[in-house]
């Protein structure tokens, strides 16, 4: 057992080494084109304006945390990480009912009017976006990475596209097929999903497992007895808020994997990574080895985070980051 955990983590480990090494490829990728200096002449402060406002409003609300890890996560889940789902005007993917739930949007909305002021017309709200999902990770307790830099904003948000991102009811084939499709394989998903160590989800996302799975009109067999009662007492209403980590929600750890192994898993998409036979030894090695879960966390966040970029020219630099700019 020692042994295979051991073996599992060196494979993952040099996976990771190799994931952010240099490219050589002869035909460059958009994300080729990031780069940890981007800013270095243009804004070199821009970093620490970013890191300052995020740690300020997560010290006043600890709650907008996992809020912008989540939002940059819808970011990039849909036309890539270009701040599409910042924008705010009807049809919209901020404005669909599924995106209903995300928050953060005046953290950004801050940083971005102190960088206008500071250097106009230079850093986009996508880099913006993800700086932030990157400190307030640190800030909850998780690992730190570098973030490249270089994004450009999109112009075009659409509301039906914000459907797109999984809402906690598909099955493992559907998550693994839907996070090929932006690039991300089956580790990239585990340990992302590991986000849901911190934060919370309405009681709408998984009611159906506390009264009625599957149109059985019973709960779901793979929910804890003494977490359904108390889910139970926790549901009121559709809209109330359940931590996704019972145990420690606010806390950047392991813990969101070990209870995975004590049927403590809040949506049906967490849970269901335990018992998929794709995705259960991932469980079961984050589970054991902290260390191995940080370090992964960071190499798929950088690996996130340079989702269908724009660069160059594929994309401007927003003034305001709800809306693109007139031409
Ligand atoms: C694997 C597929 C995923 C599914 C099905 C999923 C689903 C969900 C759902 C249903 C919620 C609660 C939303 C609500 O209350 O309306 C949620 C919250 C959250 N998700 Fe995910 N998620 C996934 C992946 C991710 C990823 C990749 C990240 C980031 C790396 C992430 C970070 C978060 C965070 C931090 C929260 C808490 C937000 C808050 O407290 O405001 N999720 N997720
Ligand atoms: C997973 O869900 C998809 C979409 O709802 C469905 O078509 C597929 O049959 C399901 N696969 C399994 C293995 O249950
Ligand atoms: C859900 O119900 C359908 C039809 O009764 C059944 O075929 C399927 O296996 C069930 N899925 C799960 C995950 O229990
Ligand atoms: C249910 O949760 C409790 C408390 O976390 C744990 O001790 C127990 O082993 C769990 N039961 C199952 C079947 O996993």
């Amino acid at each position: 057992m020692k042994f295979g955990h051991l073996a599992l983590f060196v494979f993952l480990l040099h996976l990771g080494l190799s994931a952010i090494e240099p490219v050589t490829a002869t035909t460059k990728n958009p994300a080729d084109y990031l780069s940890f200096d981007y800013y270095l002449k243009t804004c070199p402060d821009a970093e620490g304006i970013i890191q300052q406002k995020v740690g300020a409003w997560i010290q006043k609300d600890f709650t907008l945390a996992p809020s912008l890890i989540r939002l940059h996560f819808h970011d990039c889940a849909v036309r890539g990480c270009d701040a599409s789902i910042l924008l705010n005007f009807k049809g919209s993917e901020r404005a669909s009912y599924v995106s209903s739930t995300l928050r953060g949007f005046q953290v950004i909305d801050e940083i971005k009017a102190a960088l206008e002021k500071r250097c106009p017309r230079t850093v986009s709200c996508a880099d913006i976006l993800t700086a932030a999902a990157r400190d307030a990770t640190v800030f909850a307790g998780g690992p730190f990475w570098q973030v490249p830099f270089g994004r450009k904003d999109g112009r075009i948000s659409i509301d039906k596209e914000a459907e797109r991102v999984p809402q906690g009811h598909e099955n493992v084939t559907t998550l693994i097929n839907y996070f090929k499709t932006i690039g991300l394989d089956i580790l990239d998903l585990v340990t992302l999903s590991g986000a849901h160590t911190i934060g919370r989800a309405s009681c709408s996302t998984f009611l159906n497992r506390v009264y009625n799975f599957n149109g059985t009109k019973r709960p779901d067999p793979s929910l804890n007895t003494s977490y359904l009662n108390l889910l139970k007492r926790r549901c009121r209403r559709t809209t109330d808020l359940v931590y996704l980590d019972v145990i420690t929600p606010r806390t950047f750890d392991t813990v969101y994997y070990t209870n995975l192994q004590k049927k403590v898993g809040l949506l049906t998409t967490d849970q269901e990574l335990h018992s998929d036979q794709r995705t259960s030894p991932f469980v079961e090695a984050m589970a054991s080895q902290p260390f191995l879960f940080q370090n992964q966390f960071l190499v798929s966040m950088v690996k996130l985070g340079n989702v269908q970029v724009l660069t160059r020219n594929g994309g401007e630099v927003r003034m305001n980051c709800n809306y693109v700019n007139h031409r």
